[in-house]
């Protein structure tokens, strides 16, 4: 096994890890944006620039694999330079709205441009703003926040089953949209939300209601009774709810240390349950240890609840089934419109 030094610590690491994961397990964290464990990583932000002893460009330490005696600083004056870059860079279009953004508390944005982010912005020319677009009534779209990390088009593609987003146009004027006017009922669409790491998609229903630092979060499941398609629920509903004086103000995946989605949720249990009878809390849930890889998707999950519901005879009895994850239907405000609509 690879030994390797990182910020002075020495650490014994499985061969082929990436310098991002060793620095995890010696305890040292290098920023993220475009990385999640459950994707192969693209190296489209460049945020988690290190320095490599003995080699010239920093390198990215999402994608960079360790070897046997390197020495790596993840917290130097070049580094510290490269990222405050990096950070003026995403920063140049993004809309100082933390105030009223939902996701100012959660931000990745937010939180390492406390760190990294120049105190007076240097641009002197107008922001790029597109016009107000939805995802339906469930997700809204905020396209003057995204940083282009591209998460939700491969979660959308590798976990959803569904491949109809994706980076359209070019430099800044590239937005996340749909190539065709449809929608699409994955059921598990409100997935996008917690994979963004900025505020470009949050949820519609909690929008302007609560500020997430005053919410309780408490990891709970759905109850069987209270499931409407079960297919979908079984797997799809082990949960973070955000309370506030006990009432429900939204349900999101449980994430890790790394704001990491544990599992994905489905759309009923995200949307369609603000009762708290219809939960049951599980307080003792993991929710530190880090996430290393995905999940199965959606697709599987729903053959392996149906065959289960099947075998225990619950399937027909007045349940209703879900449609495969990539039956696509015109109807509006079902999943992930992806229209052009006014808000
Ligand atoms: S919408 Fe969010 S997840 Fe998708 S590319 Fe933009 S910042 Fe990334
Ligand atoms: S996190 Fe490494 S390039 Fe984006």
């Amino acid at each position: 096994m690879p030994t390797v030094t990182i910020d002075g610590k020495q650490v014994e690491v499985p061969d082929g890890l990436t310098i991002l994961w060793a620095a995890r397990k010696a305890g040292v964290n290098i920023p993220t944006y475009c990385y999640y464990p459950w994707f192969a990583p693209q190296g489209n932000c460049r945020i988690c620039l290190v320095e490599v002893e003995g080699v010239g460009k920093l390198q990215i330490g999402c994608q960079t694999p360790v070897r046997d005696g390197m020495v790596v600083h993840t917290n130097n004056e070049r580094v510290f330079k490269a990222r405050r870059g990096v950070m003026e860079f995403l920063l140049l279009h993004h809309p100082l709205d933390c105030p009223i953004c939902d996701q100012a508390g959660e931000c990745d944005l937010q939180d390492y441009g406390y760190k990294y982010g120049f105190p007076v912005g240097r641009n002197r020319h107008l922001r790029r703003t597109f016009p107000k677009t939805d995802y339906g009534e469930k997700i809204s779209k905020e396209m003057n926040r995204c940083i282009h990390c591209r998460r939700c088009i491969r979660l959308a593609e590798d976990y959803m089953g569904v491949h109809h987003i994706g980076m359209l146009n070019r430099g800044d004027h590239s937005e996340i949209g749909s190539y065709i006017e449809a929608a699409i009922p994955s059921g598990w669409a409100g997935n996008v939300i917690d994979i963004c790491p900025v505020g470009a998609l949050t949820d519609k229903k909690m929008r302007f209601s609560a500020r997430v630092w005053d919410l309780e979060h408490v990891p709970a499941r759905l109850k069987e009774s209270a499931m409407k398609d079960p297919v979908k629920c079984r797997y799809g509903s082990e949960a973070m709810l955000g309370l506030y004086r006990g009432k429900i103000y939204r349900v999101t995946a449980r994430m890790d240390e790394h704001r990491v989605m544990k599992s994905m949720i489905c759309d009923e249990a995200r949307f369609e349950h603000y009762d708290l009878d219809d939960w049951i809390i599980e307080e003792d849930a993991d929710i530190t240890t880090p996430v290393e890889s995905g999940p199965r998707p959606a697709r599987e999950l729903e053959e392996m609840a149906r065959k289960e519901l099947e075998e225990e005879g619950k399937l027909n009895g007045g349940r209703v089934e879900s449609p495969p994850p990539s039956e696509i239907s015109s109807a509006p405000g079902t999943g992930m419109d992806l229209g052009r609509q006014t808000e």
